[in-house]
């Protein structure tokens, strides 16, 4: 049995539970478009669900991300400058991650620090990558920046670091949004560090839509246990019955979006928020974008924000992208 994952500090419950409150809160008072930040999709209810998404047919992208690296880790770590500490935002189930610390542990003794807001995901982490021999695993209940930040200061002289955004998370931010990301990385790196980004591709919409509104209705399970966390953490009384899980493409953006749909007017009542509002018939709680990219766009994103395209891999089947950038 592996041993308990060490993890820095954990952020006090009730600190993250405010937090939430005070995101919904604001989600919900806004007077045009309601929504809720798609980070909150992913509780231990919605995380599962997630999982499963991973697993349908309709839905392409994490067995893309899994094929390019299983391809490509050899390759890809032979690029990164060593030695090198890795740090992943997002622990995802270390699944695609093993394939690049098995490549890079045939060089090197290997720290590796996933760094994650959900204690569960990091535990997951490590009963999928503690027993790989030569690499050493810390969590870090953290968010993405802020555990960048400690990791950074634990780099030894002439030590680089590569940073993994395997999920293809960065999709959920709007384009400016995402280029902040990319800089606020960067500026915590140093020159010959390396970060490994994956990004969804364009692809036509029929097999995007489908993606994201599967016919067995896992994705709108996903998408209306944002509600039931709601109700379950901050005693809502959401009627789930009263949503359609709604997906939209936005031409002009290249985003897929989620929506709840209210079938009827209602009022919905948060009590330990002391919050109230009304939805009216057909009006929607905006919850996730999925910004959708072109590879050449990705490079030139990398380049606006401090790094050089070392390399880029594309799957086939699914149009996804593996883009390692050395920060210049
Ligand atoms: C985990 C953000 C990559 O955008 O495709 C899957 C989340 N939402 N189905 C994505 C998601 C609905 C997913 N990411």
């Amino acid at each position: 049995m592996a041993s308990v994952p060490r993890i820095a500090t954990a952020t006090p419950a009730i600190e993250a539970l405010s937090e939430f409150s005070s995101d919904v809160v604001i989600g919900l008072s806004h007077p045009g478009q309601k929504e809720l930040p798609s980070k909150y999709l992913y509780d231990q209810v919605g995380s599962a669900l997630f999982d499963v998404i991973c697993l349908l047919p309709e839905y392409g992208l994490s067995r893309a991300g899994m094929r390019l690296l299983e391809r490509h880790a050899v390759d890809v770590i032979d690029r990164v400058p060593g030695p090198a500490v890795v740090a992943e935002l997002g622990s995802g189930s270390g699944q695609k991650t093993r394939w690049l610390l098995e490549a890079l542990a045939r060089r090197q003794r290997v720290n590796y620090y996933p760094i994650d807001i959900s204690s569960s995901a990091l535990f997951r982490c490590q009963l999928e990558l503690a027993q790989l021999e030569m690499v050493s695993l810390v969590g870090f209940e953290r968010a993405y920046l802020d555990g960048l930040h400690e990791v950074a200061l634990r780099r030894r002289d002439g030590e680089h670091l590569l940073v993994l955004f395997l999920g293809s998370t960065i999709g959920n931010f709007d384009r400016a949004a995402g280029d902040q990301f990319l800089r606020e990385v960067r500026a915590i790196l140093q020159e010959g560090d390396t970060l490994l980004l994956a990004t969804d591709l364009e692809k036509p919409e029929p097999m995007l839509k489908v993606a994201y509104d599967d016919p067995p209705g896992v994705t709108a399970a996903f998408n209306k246990n944002i509600l039931a966390r709601i109700n379950r953490e901050l005693g809502g009384d959401f009627d789930l019955e009263k949503f359609e899980h709604i997906v939209r493409y936005d031409q002009a953006e290249r985003r897929i979006e989620m929506h709840l749909r209210s079938k009827v007017w209602q009022r919905v009542t948060i009590r330990k928020a002391g919050f109230r509002c009304y939805l009216r018939e057909g009006e929607t709680i905006w919850t996730e974008s999925s910004h959708k990219y072109n590879p050449e766009e990705v490079v030139q994103m990398g380049e606006r924000c401090g790094y050089r395209c070392a390399g880029q891999w594309i799957d086939a089947e699914w149009p996804f992208a593996q883009s390692l950038f050395l920060a210049a």
